[in-house]
């Protein structure tokens, strides 16, 4: 794949000052890896590439096949130069020199010198395995996040926990376009006939700010179907649509962002209802946001939130403490408030749990906490999807072992009167500030 070489080079001293700050913390050259693209059935045709995330936030650039060795702050490249015949099929491409001046390489060098230079060295397992093996085979050890490749990793969580202000433009960028998505899918969504042609729109402002979409994009009158990526269903003028589209800038940085319409303009008595219990849950979650406050604390003020509303519309009834200490919230909020945003739309997911949850805790099995993504106290810097949502799931509803658990806390008859809605989420992205939060979506209407 051809890359574009940015013109404005100011974010070179950022990539430099976050290679200073790995170095004090790794004593071993650290060796990462950016991968190839998948292909599509035979090799000349390719899924669009996309660099490992650990080293695009080191090298800054999404270049295929490259590799980064970082050793003391000092940065140095490998990278083949594109044959002269590649021009043919991609264009003129960036040669290695080039590029190496853009990111602030010290030194670079063909691919094939790497085999020399692997000594002592840690890694991060890429997600592709082609590359994966190349990894194995040149440190002559198979890598996985154990030993000094853990310490590798636990260093680089610290790093991107908290984003710098090239990380903070970048997400913004991102934001401003997933924004832009969503007011053209509302208003899309009173004239489309489908799905399919509101996620048609939605991604089309996507592409025309030449981003792409941060994952695969849930447009769905099925909102109940969490991660649904099906676009057939017709819109007819009860349903609810339920939007979750982001976008992703070419330097690789992400949003997430979810609203819910009514197809007709108009939500129905009950789907108000419904819509103003997930609202209020996300605003109240938003409000008690800060520095030093725990984000397990945020994702039970949205179950109570929601339990408490649910109380009021005469769903559930009973003790809200006891409510959602016993999980009841979990049958309509199955999942968590949200999670880490950056560079991954989970941000650093490729690790497990080890970014979203501080050292010494560990995910709870519990029904109302097993889904949540990230357990940790809020620090200036951070930036967190908040979504609440409300889902009338077959699977968890009709289960008859959950039915016989729950059944002294739901009144089934009154919860068959809200049988217009199926799924709603609201989701909107914070970055932590010194003060207190900043919405980055916050230009999106609900
Ligand atoms: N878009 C996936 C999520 O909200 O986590
Ligand atoms: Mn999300
Ligand atoms: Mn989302």
């Amino acid at each position: 794949m051809n890359v574009i070489l940015p013109t404005d080079l100011s974010y070179c001293n950022s990539l430099r000052q976050r290679r200073e700050k790995l170095a004090e913390k790794s004593d071993n050259p650290v060796i990462l890896w950016s991968g190839k693209a998948a292909s599509r059935n035979f090799p000349a045709n390719q899924y669009p590439f996309r660099a490992s995330s650990h080293f695009l936030y080191f090298a800054g650039l999404p270049l295929e096949n490259a590799v980064i060795r970082l050793e003391a702050g000092k940065l140095e490249l490998f990278y083949d130069n594109p044959p002269a015949s590649a021009s043919l099929w991609h264009g003129d491409m960036p040669h290695r020199a080039e590029i190496a001046e853009v990111i602030g390489a010290d030194r670079h060098y063909p691919l094939e010198e790497l085999a020399g230079k692997t000594t002592d060295a840690v890694t991060i397992p890429v997600q592709d395995v082609i590359t994966y093996q190349q990894q194995c085979d040149l440190l002559q050890r198979s890598v996985s996040l154990t030993g000094k490749d853990l310490n590798l990793a636990q260093a680089i969580v610290s790093l991107r926990l908290c984003h710098d202000e090239m990380a903070v433009a970048e997400l913004r960028k991102a934001a401003q376009v997933a924004v832009k998505a969503h007011q053209a899918g509302r208003n899309a969504v009173l004239s489309a006939k489908t799905e399919a042609e509101v996620r048609s729109v939605m991604e089309g402002v996507i592409i025309a700010h030449n981003m792409t979409c941060s994952y695969n994009s849930i447009v769905t009158t099925h909102g109940e179907v969490l991660h649904n990526e099906q676009y057939h269903h017709s819109l007819q003028p009860g349903d609810l649509l339920l939007a979750d589209v982001g976008a992703e800038t070419p330097l690789g940085y992400a949003s997430d962002v979810t609203r819910t319409w009514a197809v007709s303009g108009q939500f129905s008595p009950t789907q108000k209802d419904i819509y103003d219990i997930v609202l209020a849950a996300h605003d109240n979650c938003i409000a008690k946001m800060q520095p030093g406050v725990e984000y397990r604390d945020i994702h039970l003020l949205a179950a109570t939130t929601i339990a408490e509303g649910l109380v009021n519309l005469g769903i559930v009834q009973g003790n809200l403490e006891e409510l959602v200490a016993r999980d009841a919230h979990a049958l309509f909020f199955p999942h968590g408030i949200g999670h880490l945003l950056g560079l991954d739309v989970h941000d650093m997911e490729d690790l497990g749990d080890m970014a979203g949850y501080e050292s010494g805790r560990v995910r709870s099995d519990r029904f109302g906490l097993k889904y949540l993504r990230l357990d940790r106290t809020l620090r200036s810097g951070m930036l967190v999807t908040i979504e609440p949502g409300f889902y009338q799931v077959p699977g968890i509803l009709n289960n008859p072992e959950f039915r016989n658990t729950y059944n002294d806390v739901i009144n089934w008859e009154r919860l068959a009167m809200f049988s217009d809605v199926r799924g709603i989420r609201i989701e909107d992205d914070v970055l932590i500030t010194d003060s207190g939060t900043e919405v980055l979506t916050a230009d999106l209407s609900y």
